[in-house]
C-alpha cells in the first residue's frame, strides 16, 4: 500500500492552499490534477484531504467502499440547519429507513402523473411569454429566474400538490442566500451560532423563516385536510415509523423530508436547465436536431412519459450538458470511518475524501475532445465506451441522487414541450455565461436568452 499521495505543501495547516482554492474552485481542482495526478492529498486544519479523479477511484469511494465513509459531520451540520434530520442528512439505519420511505414517491407508476404535471407547468411558462412574442417576434428572458420558478412549481405540485406562485420569488431569494452562506460555512472551520448578531446570520435567519413558513404551511394544511392526495406529503403523513414502535412520523419529521425534497428537487434542476438552454442557443445544429426529433416523435400533442425513450438525441443533449456543467460539481465531502484503501493509497480513519465530477467529466482520457459539446458521445456505440464512474453528475452507489430519474424525466419533458413551440438563441452582444459555484453551479451573471 502506498503512502498518502503528493499535493501542495503548506506549513500553515492548509490555510494558504484553501485560501488559493476559494476564489476559483473549479480551476483549482483542475490544476491540482494537472500538477499531481489522479490522487492528491494535503493537510487542511486537523485533517488530510484526499482528492481522487480516476473513475476507478471514484467507484471505490462511492460504491465498493461506500460503507467506509460518512458525509463529513461539519458539512452536514451546515445543511442540517434547514434540512433537519432528513434523508439527505441521516446516516446508518435511520438513513436506510428514510431513503425507503422517500423512494416510494419516485415509484415508476407515479411518474406518468408527474409527467402530465411537468408538461402543464412548462406550457404555463411558455404561454406567459406569448403576448410579448406576438407583438415583436421574440422575448428576451432571464433564464435563471424563469427556470427557478418553473422547477419550484413542478416540485411543489408533484410532491405536495400545492402551488407557490405567490412566493416563488421569495423562495428563490432565500435559497440563493442559503447557498452563499452555506458554501462559506462549509469552508470555514468554525461558524458563529445562529443567534450571533452578525449580518450573515440575520440574512440566514430571514431565509430560513421564509422556507420554514412555506413548508409548515404544506404540512399543516394537509393535516387539516386529511384527504389522501396520492403524493409524497400524503405518503409521509400516513407512513408508519418502525423506530417509534409503529407510530406515525411526527410533523417535524415530515417537515424535514419535505424541505429537503423542495430544495434539492428544484435548485440543481434549475441550474441544469440554465446550461441546457444556453448550450442549445449556442449550438444551433444540435438544437435543430432536437427540434426535428421532437417533431417526428411527438408532433404537436403533449409530450408524455413514454416519449422519453423516443427522444434519444434530446436525452443525450441533456446528459452532455450535465457532463460539461454538472450542477453539483462533486459530491458531499466524505470522512473515512475506518482505514480504507482507495487507488492503492490508505485513507486513514477520520480523514477526508472528495471527488470532482466537473474535472473527471472533462478528462480527455474518458471524453476525447472533452471541451467540445458533443451529445453524440451519449448515443450508442460511443456511450458504451465511457468508463463506469467517469460520469457521475448524480453521484453513484447507495447515496446516489434519489431524484435522478425524476430530474431526467423532468428535463426531457420540459425541453420537448418548450421546443415544440419556441426556438432559443443567444442575444447579440451578451457575453457567454461563466460558471459560479455555490451549492449549485449556476451562471455568474443573470443569463439572458432570446426565445422566438
Ligand atoms: C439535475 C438535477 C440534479 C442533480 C445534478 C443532483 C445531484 C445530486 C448528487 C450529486 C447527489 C449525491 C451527493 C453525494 O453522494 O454526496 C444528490 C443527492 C440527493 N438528491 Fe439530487 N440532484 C438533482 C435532482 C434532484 C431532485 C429532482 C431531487 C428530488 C426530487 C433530488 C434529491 C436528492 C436527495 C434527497 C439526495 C440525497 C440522497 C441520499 O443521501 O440518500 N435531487 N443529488
Amino acid at each position: 500500500m502506498k503512502r498518502a499521495p503528493h499535493g501542495p505543501q503548506d506549513h500553515l495547516f492548509g490555510i494558504r492552499t484553501m485560501g488559493r482554492m476559494k476564489p476559483d474552485v473549479l480551476g483549482s481542482y483542475s490544476e491540482l490534477q494537472a500538477q499531481y495526478g489522479d490522487a492528491v492529498s494535503f493537510v487542511t486544519g486537523p485533517y488530510r484531504l484526499f482528492i481522487f479523479y480516476h473513475p476507478d477511484q471514484v467507484r471505490e469511494v462511492l460504491v465498493t467502499h461506500a460503507k467506509s465513509f460518512i458525509r463529513m459531520p461539519h458539512v452536514i451540520k451546515v445543511f442540517a440547519q434547514w434540512n433537519g434530520n432528513s434523508v439527505l442528512i441521516a446516516e446508518g439505519d435511520d438513513w436506510i429507513r428514510q431513503r425507503r420511505l422517500v423512494q416510494a414517491a419516485f415509484h415508476p407508476r407515479r411518474m406518468e402523473n408527474y409527467g402530465r404535471t411537468i408538461v402543464r407547468e412548462a406550457r404555463r411558462l411558455t404561454d406567459s411569454w406569448r403576448t410579448t412574442i406576438e407583438s415583436d417576434g421574440h422575448i428576451d428572458v432571464d433564464v435563471d429566474e424563469a427556470m427557478t420558478s418553473l422547477t419550484l412549481s413542478i416540485i411543489c405540485r408533484t410532491m405536495f400538490d400545492s402551488e407557490v406562485d405567490d412566493v416563488a420569488g421569495e423562495i428563490g431569494e432565500a435559497v440563493a442566500v442559503l447557498s452563499e452562506v452555506a458554501f462559506a460555512e462549509m469552508q470555514s472551520p468554525v461558524n458563529w451560532p445562529l443567534w450571533w448578531p452578525s449580518s450573515s446570520n440575520r440574512r440566514k435567519r430571514c431565509a430560513l423563516k421564509t422556507l420554514d413558513d412555506v413548508v409548515w404551511r404544506f404540512v399543516r394544511e394537509r393535516r387539516a385536510d386529511g384527504r389522501d392526495h396520492g403524493d409524497l406529503l400524503s405518503m409521509l403523513l400516513s407512513a408508519v415509523d418502525e423506530e417509534s414502535g409503529g407510530g406515525k412520523l411526527t410533523d417535524r419529521q415530515v417537515r424535514d423530508e419535505a424541505m429537503t425534497l423542495m430544495l434539492a428537487g428544484h435548485d440543481t434542476t434549475a441550474a441544469a436547465f440554465d446550461w441546457l438552454w444556453y448550450n442549445l442557443a449556442a449550438h444551433p445544429a444540435v438544437a435543430q436536431r432536437c427540434h426535428d426529433e421532437v417533431d417526428a416523435a411527438v408532433g404537436q400533442r403533449d409530450p408524455e412519459l413514454a416519449d422519453v425513450d423516443r427522444l434519444p438525441f434530446l436525452v443525450a443533449t441533456i446528459k452532455e450538458t450535465l457532463r460539461l456543467f454538472p450542477p453539483a460539481i462533486g459530491v458531499f465531502l466524505r470522512q473515512a470511518t475506518s482505514d480504507v484503501e482507495i487507488g492503492g493509497y490508505t485513507v486513514p480513519k477520520g480523514q477526508l475524501v472528495t471527488l470532482s465530477s466537473y474535472v473527471t467529466q472533462r478528462d480527455e482520457r474518458w471524453f476525447p475532445d472533452a471541451e467540445h459539446f458533443d451529445p453524440e458521445r451519449f448515443l450508442p456505440p460511443r456511450e458504451e465506451q465511457i468508463p463506469a464512474a467517469a460520469y457521475f453528475p448524480f453521484g453513484a452507489g447507495p447515496r446516489v441522487c434519489i431524484g435522478q430519474g425524476f430530474a431526467m424525466v423532468e428535463m426531457t419533458l420540459v425541453a420537448a414541450a418548450v421546443l415544440q413551440t419556441r426556438r432559443v438563441t443567444t442575444i447579440p452582444g451578451e457575453p457567454a455565461p461563466e460558471p459560479h459555484v455555490t451549492m449549485a453551479m449556476r451562471p455568474k451573471r443573470p443569463l439572458k436568452l432570446r426565445w422566438r
